[in-house]
């Protein structure tokens, strides 16, 4: 499973990509104005420019032609950028005609099976069921996941990868790995808790305690 930043801050995206484990990166517009009233062309730019995977940006119009318009303006932004379209009947009919354009669709909001089916047959690169929005309501966000790729996985023709979103903690992002999820995009504060764990601090202050006992307090060899 590839892992995704779900984030619009380019100091996040920076570290991440100097982890070297960040191979795309999602926004929507909710994640881009808490960065404050930017410029939306050059914020997608810069990410597009430090990340060279996919770099999701997202209509603002809900309506078909806006949709079409806006996601042709921005597919002109920088060449590793996928417009995010909302599930729907207008989200789909948009999908379809970028499609054929060539024009790479991550068909976001999606809550079940059938809206991740018509994302596939409308020929979306990507389809992102959102996980923790479902848990929210009391339903299980991660069987959506479990269901979308299970279903794909019947029909070799479908191309469309899963971007399990919504990520809220690291289980979601181990439960979306065993789920077979193409793709996690994950918000900064999950990836810092994914690569920490507390006895793997003390083991390293634990060593370095016993190294100065025998060898004095030299930190480094
Ligand atoms: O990737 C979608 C994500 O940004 C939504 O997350 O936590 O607002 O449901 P959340």
């Amino acid at each position: 499973m590839r892992l995704f930043l779900d984030t619009a801050n380019v100091e996040h995206i920076k570290y991440g990509a100097r982890l070297g484990i960040i191979s795309g990166v999602t926004t929507n517009p909710s994640l881009v104005s808490k960065e404050g009233k930017v410029n939306y062309k050059k914020l997608v730019q810069e990410i597009c420019s430090i990340i060279p995977g996919p770099v999701s940006t997202e209509v603002i119009s809900q309506d078909v032609p806006g949709m079409v318009t806006e996601a042709r303006e921005i597919a002109k932004w920088a060449s590793n950028v996928v417009v995010k379209i909302p599930a729907g009947l207008e989200g789909t009919e948009a999908t379809h005609i970028l499609a054929k354009e060539g024009i790479k669709v991550n068909y976001t909001l999606c809550f079940s099976v059938n809206q991740a089916l018509l994302a596939a047959l409308a020929g979306a690169a990507y389809v992102s069921p959102f996980v923790g929005r479902l848990d929210d309501i009391g339903e299980n966000g991660m069987s959506l996941v479990e269901d979308i790729v299970q279903v794909y996985r019947q029909y070799p023709d479908i191309k469309t990868e899963v971007i399990a979103a919504s990520i809220r903690h690291p289980q979601h992002c181990l439960a979306a790995a065993k789920a077979g999820s193409h793709i996690a995009t994950v918000p900064y504060a999950v990836l810092l808790q994914m690569a920490k764990h507390p006895l793997t601090e003390a083991g390293c202050a634990r060593f370095l305690d016993d190294w100065c006992k025998v060898m004095g307090n030299v930190k480094n060899i």
